[in-house]
């Protein structure tokens, strides 16, 4: 049996609200997005932020590079953009290209105009429980689903399935922060079948690998967030094999691919732009 997590639903309502307060304050906020080489999922990301920053009335400025443009080209106009007052928040959308330092670029941007949370000084002091410092977007999202769930989770034990440290840590503390104990596990764990998760009460992975995860390795009312992206036969699809679920006589809970943590990390991201010009 499985009870899925729109979230189509819960990004509308977080659009919904946003507006509002923008509307109500008169806010003039503004996101500038960096677009660097031709990645066709880059494109198709950076047209859903645009298209719902309007719906919120966020003042949307696309900067587009080509392939060949180089690094010190992106890091002069982020320079640029930190110290003009106009510009609230900038977001550089990844991957960028082969040739360049992600972190290098990253940590570039004005820490009080990081949109994402991505800037490692961000990352610190969210993960040091500091109060004044936003949400990484990823995380918020995916605790804002499991808020959507309206079941108590706090106190179970929580398994994050992922690729990168990065990713793992910073999930880590998004979930200790909500109160639940996480074990970090990689994605070749799980393949391999050296990790058990059917004992987690909430299971959080993003490793585009799919089937990955099927009900008989889940518990019975798991909350399971699904952050996996793959193509097969050109549909998007997750890292849960959801008709499984759907067999299944166990309770899952499920924020399925597409139509879960996509769009809800889209308005969370749009959550940032709109604190951060408060
Ligand atoms: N590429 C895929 N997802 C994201 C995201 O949330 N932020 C940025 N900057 N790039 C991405």
């Amino acid at each position: 049996m499985i009870r899925l997590l729109s979230g189509v639903k819960l990004s509308k309502q977080i659009l919904v609200s946003l507006s509002k307060e923008v509307n109500s304050f008169g806010l003039c906020t503004s996101l500038h997005v960096m677009l660097i080489g031709s990645d066709p999922a880059s494109e198709i990301y950076v047209s859903l932020k645009e298209k719902a920053a309007k719906k919120v009335g966020i003042d949307f400025v696309l900067h587009r590079f080509g392939d060949e443009v180089s690094e010190s080209v992106v890091q002069e106009k982020i320079i640029r953009l930190n110290s003009d007052d106009a510009v609230d928040a900038i977001l550089v959308q990844l991957p960028l290209p082969k040739s360049y330092d992600t972190d290098r670029v990253v940590s570039l941007i004005a820490t009080q105009k990081d949109a994402d949370g991505f800037h490692p000084d961000n990352r610190r002091a969210f993960c040091d429980n500091s109060h004044d410092v936003l949400w990484p977007v990823f995380p918020l999202a995916i605790v804002r689903l499991l808020d959507f769930s309206e079941k108590n989770y706090v106190g179970g034990q929580a398994v994050v399935i992922g690729r990168s440290d990065v990713f793992l840590d910073t999930m880590a503390c998004a979930l200790r922060r909500k109160g639940l104990r996480v074990k970090n596990v990689s994605c070749e764990d799980v393949v391999s079948g050296s990790v058990d998760v059917s004992r987690a009460n909430v299971v959080v992975t993003a490793c585009g690998i799919p089937n990955l995860l099927r009900a008989d390795h889940l518990s019975d009312n798991a909350i399971v967030i699904d952050g996996g992206v793959a193509r097969v036969h050109r549909q998007v699809v997750g890292d849960v094999d959801r008709s499984s679920c759907e067999r299944s006589q166990k309770h899952i809970i499920l924020s399925p691919v597409p139509g879960g943590v996509g769009p809800v990390t889209v308005a969370c991201l749009l959550e940032n732009v709109v604190r951060l010009a408060s």
